[in-house]
């Protein structure tokens, strides 16, 4: 059998999976915005290659060197300024649409925030987003977007320092928003994870959660990952041409 063919085989068997689920739950990580043109964390090029994990995205930094910290996390929202959602965003805006939003959850683990600019409405983000600040003192969160910020922003209300309202290393995820996307993991009948290494926790651990609970798991991803030997369907490819495809051969 030709290699186009076995994609295609397992093409439909996905869409079946996707079509016959009264719920399903998608996961995302950085992959799906590679075709925004924003860099991956890991391997040749990604941003933990440049950058070591523990001088940027860990409250110890943050409390060693905040400017630097807020340095590379400017950069990073600068950027954001000139990316746009890619086909792959869109499909899953289309698939929120055709499901209904009642029966399917989207857990991001991305803080680009592009899942929201495609379109999507339900969107849970387990590592919080680069567009919202928090402050280090009073805790309020607000939105500014990709606005430029100095290297040491304060809070307007009690000048404490303002820190980006993204997860760090050592820290834990948004209790709301882990709880919502536990409880989606639990109760799908079709898992979609997309674009992500699956190596980090807790996040990687409801790919397992959901495959225990009975649901079929489908994997889209351009190379093998930690998750791949356990998944029912792996499709081989970049999000941005197999997720529209996917979604075409539900109809
Ligand atoms: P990684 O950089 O670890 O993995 C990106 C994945 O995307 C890899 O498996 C790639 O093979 C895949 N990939 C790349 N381009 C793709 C494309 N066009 N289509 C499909 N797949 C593609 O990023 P994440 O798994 O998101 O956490 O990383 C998880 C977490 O680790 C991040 O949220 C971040 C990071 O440290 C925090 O900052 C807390």
């Amino acid at each position: 059998m030709h290699q186009n063919e076995t994609i295609a085989d397992d093409l439909d068997r996905a869409a079946a999976i996707l079509r016959t689920a009264r719920n399903v739950a998608v996961m995302t990580g950085a992959g799906i915005s590679a075709e925004s043109g924003l860099a991956t964390f890991r391997g040749a090029g990604g941003l933990w290659e440049g950058h070591a994990v523990e001088e940027v995205a860990t409250p110890q930094a943050f409390r060693r060197d905040p400017s630097l910290v807020w340095r590379f996390y400017n950069a990073r929202r600068a950027n954001l300024a000139t990316v746009k959602p890619n086909p792959g965003h869109h499909a899953l805006v289309t698939l929120e649409k055709r499901l209904g939003e009642d029966r399917i959850t989207l857990i991001t683990q991305n803080v680009d925030g592009l899942h929201k600019a495609a379109g999507s409405r339900g969107v849970l983000e387990l590592h919080g987003s680069l567009l919202r600040v928090r402050c280090s003192g009073c805790g309020r969160i607000e939105e500014r977007g990709t606005e430029s910020l100095p290297d040491l922003p304060r809070c307007s209300e009690c000048q404490e320092l303002l820190r980006p309202d993204v997860v760090w290393f050592h820290e834990a995820l948004p209790e709301d928003v882990w709880q919502k996307a536990e409880s989606a993991a639990r109760s799908c009948q079709c898992f979609l994870v997309v674009g992500t290494s699956a190596i980090v926790y807790p996040a990687a651990g409801l790919i397992y959660l959901a495959r225990d609970r009975g649901a079929k798991v489908i994997e889209i991803n351009i190379a093998a990952t930690e998750a791949s030997g356990e998944v029912d369907v792996s499709l081989r490819g970049p999000s941005g041409t197999i997720l529209p495809e996917l979604i075409k051969r539900m109809e």
